[in-house]
């Protein structure tokens, strides 16, 4: 069988298009599942900390219910000790303490949980 200049040159491209797509669908794949996988942004955490908590809770404090406070001790007691608990408060809110599902994303709300456990870790100094 003779193959023609026409047939190679149409073959390389073909074989181009295949790895320019393959390329597309890797970095696709990369983007969307290693961004959502990686740990919490607790820099965005501070950020959301500070607009939306601090009113209530500076430096770690409870200016409605001194006792629940986000210090290590306080969280430990009430159970609030994690990310599953500290997401569940903020999303439905407690008493005093709003639901801020319509107004933080889920996202938000575990930056910010992540960021109220490094803090309660630190003694928040
Ligand atoms: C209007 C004041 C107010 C704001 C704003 C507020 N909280 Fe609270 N928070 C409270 C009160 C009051 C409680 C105690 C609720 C209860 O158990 O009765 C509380 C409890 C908590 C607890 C549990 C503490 C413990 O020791 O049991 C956590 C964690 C918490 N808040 C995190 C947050 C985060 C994160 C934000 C911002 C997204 C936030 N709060 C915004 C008033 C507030």
């Amino acid at each position: 069988m003779i193959v023609s200049q026409e047939q190679i040159r149409s073959m390389r491209i073909k074989l181009l298009k295949f790895v320019q797509l393959l390329c597309l669908i890797l970095l696709l794949l990369t983007t969307t599942f290693t961004l959502p996988a990686s740990a919490n942004d607790t820099a965005n955490g501070a950020q959301i900390f500070s607009v939306h908590c601090a009113g209530c809770h500076i430096n770690g404090s409870n200016i409605i219910r001194r006792g629940k406070n986000l210090k290590k001790q306080a969280l430990k007691k009430y159970g609030m000790d994690s990310i599953e608990a500290i997401t569940a408060i903020v999303t439905n809110g407690k008493s005093n303490m709003s639901a801020y599902k319509d107004r933080l994303t889920e996202q938000e709300i575990q930056d910010v949980a992540a960021y109220v456990l490094e803090q309660a870790a630190k003694d928040w100094r």
